[in-house]
């Protein structure tokens, strides 16, 4: 995949009503406030940059997956909200979308102003890559800017179809990440160890397959790792088991070997007799587990070793906890890899979603080098696929 793509500093943006398509889906509570802001927070330096450089920008994002138009809970207001606070100017929210309201409004801008249009998935064809929907947005601007990282693996009218119509440029925070990841696979420090935790092997096979031609070490972790030891004859009592990967499992253990590639898996196991914070943790070893136990997080030897091939490595990309760390009593092999990252010299990835909330839980994310803001989009990145978004921006 070619990762190397005009930027917002290739651009003349004068004068020019910038479209700029941006990932603020962000997680809200019940009461619908944010719950965690780091996906608009990250955008800023980009909208910034293009409003200095003399132009008007038109925000859009998706939130959420909404099926029937306009929804009150995926509405964008609260993100509006929180944009006027963190840029200190007004942001108007055009309510329609791509409708007469937006455009007009996209119309009145001046340099300096910002506009953000609703929800994209309000419209019909959004996610289909509807071509006629693309066009409307083109039609509100005069450049296309996608700094929307989470949302480069979907070939949607916003993230796509746009870019058939405007001349389409990275923003600063694609570009970083795909920088500092794209190095990570292209020319990284090594050793080169991908931790791989979350609860399916069958979600995570792209990532391993590709990685397993890169990387020097490979980490199994989280609920994902008893499918390995049941695969390998061992007892997993009530554990996440996948059967029907079985095969997989064992033929990424031959295929690691004769590669040269070390695997490493866990050597006991921190269980509990149901799921729930208040189950009591006991520690078994790995493969002795009996029934009616789960395993819920990495043993306390398992942390230990795998915080030592972090401590020895060049480069290190986490995907997947290694157990339930919303749950404090199973939350300390996580935290154990967590920190030996954080403690390291090497180039430190946090593929997005749940390492990531890990991450910032514990308070290590600033001691990380790169916490991606793609759970989906870094999982494809690390599994060598193409992002149809990064795809359709202008070659440098
Ligand atoms: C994400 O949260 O991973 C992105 O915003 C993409 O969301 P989606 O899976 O609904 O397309």
């Amino acid at each position: 995949m070619n990762y190397k793509k005009k930027t917002i500093l290739d651009a003349d943006l004068k004068g020019k009503r910038v479209l700029m398509r941006c990932d603020f889906n962000v997680p809200t509570g019940d009461d619908g406030a944010i719950t965690d802001d780091s996906r608009i927070r990250k955008t800023l330096p980009t909208i910034q940059a293009v409003l200095e450089a003399g132009a008007a920008v038109i925000l859009c994002s998706h939130k959420g997956r909404p099926k029937n138009g306009f929804e009150e809970k995926f509405s964008l207001k609260v993100v509006r909200d929180r944009l006027q606070e963190l840029l200190g100017i007004p942001v108007e929210l055009a309510a329609d979308v791509v409708g007469p309201e937006a455009r007009e409004k996209a119309k009145a801008l001046k340099p300096g102003q910002v506009l953000l249009l609703e929800n994209v998935r309000f419209m019909t064809g959004e996610t289909k890559n509807n071509m006629e929907l693309a066009k409307q947005y083109a039609d509100l601007a005069e450049v296309f800017v996608n700094d929307a990282f989470g949302s480069c693996h979907r070939a949607h009218s916003s993230t796509v179809g746009v870019a058939e119509f405007l001349p389409a440029y990275s923003g600063l925070l694609v570009k970083k990440e795909l920088d500092v990841m794209g190095k990570a696979l292209s020319d990284p420090a090594r050793p080169l160890v991908l931790i791989m935790g979350g609860s399916k092997v069958s979600d995570k096979i792209g990532v391993i397959d590709h990685m397993l031609t890169l990387a020097d070490d490979i980490i199994i972790g989280g609920g994902m790792s008893y499918t390995f030891t049941a695969a390998r004859g061992g007892k997993i009592g009530t554990s996440l088991c996948e059967k029907e990967s079985f095969d997989y499992c064992l033929e990424l253990l031959k295929k690691a070997e004769e590669k040269g590639v070390r695997i490493h898996l866990p050597v006991d196991a921190v269980c509990g007799d149901h799921f729930a914070a208040d189950a009591a943790p006991q520690v078994f070893a790995d493969g002795e587990i009996p029934d009616g136990m789960m395993g819920l997080d990495i043993g306390p030897k398992t942390a230990e070793a795998y915080a030592q091939v972090v401590k020895n490595a060049g480069t290190v990309i986490w995907n997947g906890p290694m157990g339930v760390f919303e749950f404090p009593a199973f939350a300390a092999g996580t935290e154990a890899v967590a920190k030996a990252m954080a403690e390291s010299s090497a180039v430190t990835i946090i593929g997005g979603g749940d390492s990531a909330a890990a991450v910032e839980q514990f308070g290590l994310a600033e001691k990380m080098t790169h916490v991606s803001t793609g759970g989906g989009a870094s999982l494809e990145f690390f599994a060598g696929e193409e992002l149809p978004g990064v795809a359709a921006l202008l070659d440098a």
